[in-house]
C-alpha cells in the first residue's frame, strides 16, 4: 500500500498567445477570452505523509525569499481547501521546488495550488474526480484549473471556464524574465484606467486554425495581450526587451500575462537555441530560457530507500 510514499507532480507554467480583457465586474475580476498554452518550465510539488491535521510547507528554488508566509501560500490553501471537503483531518507535508518565475506573469503560485490539489488527491487516495478538482482550483484562482490540466486551452469568464484545444505538434518559445516581478492586481488596475471601456473580449480571427496549422509564421501575427500596454506602462523597460527579442529574428513577442516575463515564438527548437543564446549574451532580462509548449503535468510516486 502506498500510503506514505511521497507524490511528485510537476506542473508547468503558462503562457498567453492571446489574452482579450473586458471590463470589471461587480466581482472585481475581469471577463476574458485567453488561449493558454503551458510551457516545459516547471514546478515541482512534492506531497508527503503528515501527521492528521498539519499541512506544511518548504519552499525552494528560484525568487522564494520573495514570497510571502506560507499560511498565504497558494499551495498550503489548496492543500486546506481539499482537505476540508474530501479528506477532513488528513495531513501533508508539501516541498515545492520553484522554476516557474515568482510574480513572472506565468502562473506560477498557481502551478503550485495545481500541484498541490493534484498531489494531496493522490497521496490521500481520494478517487479521481476531475470535474470536483476543477472546481476547487476556481476557488483557488482563476489561472488554477488551467494548470491542473496543462496543455493547450481556451479560457473564458474569470480565465477558469476551459475548453481544451487538441493539438498536434511542438511550438518554440523563448522566456526572459525580469528581476523584478508584476502584480497582477496592479495591472488590472492599471489596464481599468487606461481602457475606460473596454469591448466584449474574443480571440483574434484566425488563432485557433493558425495553431491547428502549426506554422509560427502564421500564428507569430496574431498573438495578442490586452495587459500589455498597462504592463508596459508600470515597466517601460519591457519594451526594450521586446524589440530585442524581434530585433534578434524572433518571429513575434509579446508579454505573458500580466508580465514581466517576456515570450518569444520560434521558428523551430535549434531557432529558439540561436535566439536564446544571443539574448543571454547581450544580457537582456534576468534569465532567458528555451521552452516548448504545450507542456503536461508529470506525476511520480517516489519510492523508500
Ligand atoms: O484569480 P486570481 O486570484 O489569480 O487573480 C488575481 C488578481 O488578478 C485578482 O484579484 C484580480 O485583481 C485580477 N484578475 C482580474 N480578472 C481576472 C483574473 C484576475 O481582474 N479574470
Amino acid at each position: 500500500m502506498p500510503a506514505d510514499r511521497p507524490v511528485i507532480v510537476t506542473v508547468p507554467g503558462k503562457i498567453n498567445l492571446a489574452l482579450g480583457v473586458g471590463a470589471r465586474r461587480a466581482d472585481g475580476y475581469h471577463d476574458l477570452v485567453t488561449l493558454f498554452q503551458a510551457v516545459s518550465l516547471y514546478d515541482r510539488v512534492t506531497a508527503e505523509a503528515a501527521p492528521a491535521g498539519e499541512i506544511g510547507l518548504v519552499m525552494a528554488g528560484v525568487d522564494v525569499a520573495a514570497l510571502g508566509p506560507p499560511e498565504d501560500n497558494l499551495a498550503v490553501r489548496a492543500a486546506r481547501l481539499l482537505a476540508s471537503r474530501r479528506a477532513p483531518g488528513a495531513g501533508v507535508q508539501l516541498t515545492v521546488l520553484k522554476g516557474i518565475p515568482v510574480a513572472g506573469g506565468m502562473g506560477g503560485g498557481s502551478a503550485d495550488a495545481a500541484g498541490a490539489l493534484l498531489a494531496c488527491e493522490r497521496l490521500w487516495h481520494l478517487a479521481p474526480d476531475r470535474a470536483g478538482l476543477l472546481g476547487l482550483a476556481a476557488e483557488l484562482g482563476s489561472d488554477v484549473p488551467f494548470l491542473t490540466l496543462g496543455g493547450t486551452a481556451v479560457g473564458r469568464g474569470r480565465g477558469e471556464d476551459l475548453s481544451p484545444v487538441p493539438t498536434t505538434g511542438e511550438w518554440s518559445w523563448v522566456l526572459v524574465t525580469s528581476a523584478e516581478g508584476l502584480s497582477t492586481p496592479r495591472v488590472f488596475a492599471r489596464f481599468d484606467e487606461l481602457t475606460p471601456n473596454p469591448p466584449a473580449p474574443g480571440l483574434p480571427a484566425g488563432l485557433l486554425d493558425a495553431l491547428a496549422g502549426g506554422d509560427p509564421y502564421a500564428l507569430g501575427p496574431l498573438l495578442r495581450n490586452d495587459l500589455a500596454a498597462a504592463a508596459l506602462d508600470l515597466r517601460p523597460d519591457l519594451a526594450a526587451t521586446l524589440q530585442a527579442g524581434r530585433d534578434r529574428g524572433a518571429v513575434a513577442g509579446i508579454v505573458s500575462g500580466s508580465g514581466p516575463t517576456c515570450a518569444f515564438l520560434a521558428a523551430d527548437a535549434a531557432d529558439a537555441g540561436r535566439l536564446a543564446e544571443e539574448l543571454r549574451r547581450d544580457g537582456i532580462g534576468r534569465s532567458v530560457h528555451v521552452v516548448s509548449g504545450p507542456a503536461r503535468i508529470g506525476f511520480r510516486h517516489e519510492g523508500r530507500g
